[in-house]
């Protein structure tokens, strides 16, 4: 059985007041969540979430990290930084950090294989833009994500697999159920030909302008396990919302 993991992805949004307000509504809401649930706020906003979160089933990450050790890297946050704050979970490859940091895969392996040996969760982002879906190119181009990202590490047993059509991101736009199910179906069985991964056990969240009105129908779909949400995770009640569909 796949547990349910509804993941708020805060982007670079909030403020220590709103943190505040935000977790303080919805930590009570999710009491009794059989999903299991984690939010990813800015760094700055990690040790306060981590105290607001203590003793709650929220579960707080990071949204990206190093993919070195320690060092002389200015501006650079460690995978175990976050490990010795608390941190259980750390976003990687999301393609907002493709797009305007140009992460490679390379790069993504390399934060992987830090993010792992740290002890954290990862949840490594693929997704085509629109131009390569209306090329035909989305399983093509998702499946070398994959495969750049996850070929030849180790520990992968805890890892999730995040699709984000980069056009559903903040767009409002939405896969359908159907064209969200059948890329997670592709992600399962590519992910079934990468050593090291037990791909019927590995989770895979769906990501995209995912809200209150639309989670179920996705859910109801058999390869999707849960969301990565950005916008709606900003506010309580769609999040928990989002949370309840998913138990
Ligand atoms: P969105 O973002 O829900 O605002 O579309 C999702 C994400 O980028 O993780």
């Amino acid at each position: 059985m796949r547990r349910a993991l509804v993941v708020g992805n805060w982007k670079m949004h909030g403020s220590r007041a709103s943190v505040d307000a935000l977790l303080g509504s919805l930590t009570p809401a999710v009491a009794d969540a059989t999903a299991e649930i984690a939010v990813c706020p800015s760094y700055v906003h990690l040790a306060q979430a981590l105290e607001l979160c203590a003793g709650t089933p929220v579960a707080v990450g990071a949204q990206d990290c190093s993919h070195m050790a320690s060092g002389a890297y200015t501006g650079e946050v460690a995978a175990d930084m976050l490990s010795d704050l608390g941190c259980r979970w750390v976003i990687l490859g999301h393609s907002e950090r493709r797009q305007y940091h140009a992460e490679s895969d390379d790069l993504v392996a390399a934060k992987l294989t830090a993010a792992i040996a740290a002890g954290l969760q990862a949840i490594v982002c693929v997704g085509e833009t629109r131009e390569q879906r209306e090329n035909g190119e989305a399983e093509q181009v998702v499946g070398a994500q994959l495969q750049g990202a996850l070929a030849a590490q180790a520990g992968l047993q805890d890892l999730v697999v995040a699709y984000e059509p980069v056009w559903a991101i903040g767009t409002g736009l939405t896969a359908t159920p159907q064209q969200a199910q059948d890329m997670h179906a592709f992600i399962r069985q590519s992910l079934a030909a990468i050593a090291g991964i037990d791909a019927a056990q590995t989770r895979l969240l769906y990501g995209g302008s995912v809200k209150a009105g639309n989670a179920a129908e996705l859910f109801a779909q058999v390869d999707i396990d849960g969301a990565l949400v950005g916008g709606a995770a900003l506010v309580a009640e769609d999040f928990q919302a989002i949370v309840a569909a998913a138990g």
